[in-house]
């Protein structure tokens, strides 16, 4: 599978490249920096340093647009730490910047390869917008889009209704789902309401060092300073822990538990086997007027609006078999990009 990951790195955009990376059946074709957790220049840093961290092949990470369609950014460093990465201090890389734009990217990308590429947003929808904007044929050219993105028939997490990814760039959003209706294949959307249900807890990053043989095996918890760093050998694990312990102490501080939602990686998994999750056809559009609910997904999940239904939207899943998957996957890779090493 040809993937083009479009992310705003971001805790959980981290372990959605790291599912990735570890995929076998995966091939990463380009990554789209999209301004959203941080601004796009440190998430486009945030995705050339864990491609170093990972060691991955050459793959060409695209600058995004800096700011959404039609309002200023805003970014969230209280929920994923200064530099989008939690606690993780990523070393510097080497690596450099395509010459492209991420909208370039994702254009130049698609058109090159009709039907092959499957594209994965796990971030606002400001650079697939200007894309289609500038490719109105790319909903046909797609072999399919996952999105991770909104809330359905549940509480926002940005505002009462609003989910983070929709909020960002409302009017991006709008364009993407207008644009796929009557495409040929609909998006799957991951919305809130399942991926809240995706709980990350200590004990799945204890089996992660586990798996991957990393030594110590920590076990991180909510008394833990907040200056502690993790020292256990494998430097992927080391980062992962470091990252998702400021997610958990940013989840406690909403007093949700010392766990975190892994909203991104969980679409990962999806587009690589979209039978992990339910799925139900619905006309998705996307509130812009709202005085208290702009950036809202609304739902007709019945034809009230006498239109084709232009979205796939997951209605359920199994956590409990993505956290086998997250832990066998990205332990296994670990340790075969670092082996002995570590
Ligand atoms: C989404 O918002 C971001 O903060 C996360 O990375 C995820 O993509 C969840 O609402
Ligand atoms: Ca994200």
């Amino acid at each position: 599978m040809r993937i083009l990951l479009d992310v705003d790195t971001g805790i959980d955009d981290s372990l959605a490249l790291l599912y990735l990376l570890a995929a076998p059946e995966a091939e990463i074709v380009g990554i789209a920096s999209t301004a959203g957790n941080v601004a796009a220049d440190r998430v486009a840093a945030n995705n050339l340093a864990w491609l170093d961290i990972c060691r991955a092949p050459e793959i060409e990470v695209a600058l995004g647009a800096a700011a959404p369609l039609a309002v200023p950014l805003r970014t969230t460093e209280d929920t994923h730490g200064p530099h989008g990465v939690g606690y993780a201090e990523l070393p510097p890389t080497t690596r450099t910047l395509s010459p492209r734009s991420a909208a370039e990217l994702w254009v130049d990308t698609v058109r090159a390869n009709p039907g092959e590429i499957t594209g994965l947003c796990t971030g606002p929808l400001t650079n697939l917008a200007l894309a289609l904007r500038a490719e109105p044929a790319l909903p046909r050219l797609l072999r399919r889009l996952v999105i991770m993105g909104g809330a359905f028939n549940h509480p926002g997490n940005t505002t009462p209704t609003a989910e983070w990814n929709i909020h960002v760039d409302p009017e991006a959003a709008a364009e993407v789902f207008d644009a796929f209706s009557g495409a040929p294949q609909r998006p799957l959307v991951c919305g809130l309401d399942i991926t809240e249900s995706i709980e990350m807890l200590p004990l799945h990053l204890t089996r992660l060092a586990e798996r991957a043989g990393s030594t110590p095996v920590e076990t991180v918890g909510p008394d833990d300073p907040i200056t502690f760093r993790s020292a256990t050998s494998n430097p992927i694990v080391r980062h992962v822990t470091d990252a998702v312990r400021f997610y958990f102490d940013f989840h406690r501080s909403y007093e949700l538990g010392y766990l975190a939602h892994m909203h991104d990686p969980f679409a990962a998994a999806v587009t690589l086997d979209p039978a992990l999750a339910v799925t139900r056809p619905a006309t998705v559009a996307v509130e812009l007027n709202g005085a208290l609910t702009r950036g809202t997904t609304v739902a007709d999940w019945t034809g009230m609006w006498g239109r084709e239904p232009n979205a796939d939207i997951v209605v359920g899943t199994d956590p409990a078999e993505f956290f086998i998957r997250l832990i066998e996957r990205v332990g296994d890779f670990a340790q075969a990009v670092y082996g002995e090493e570590s």
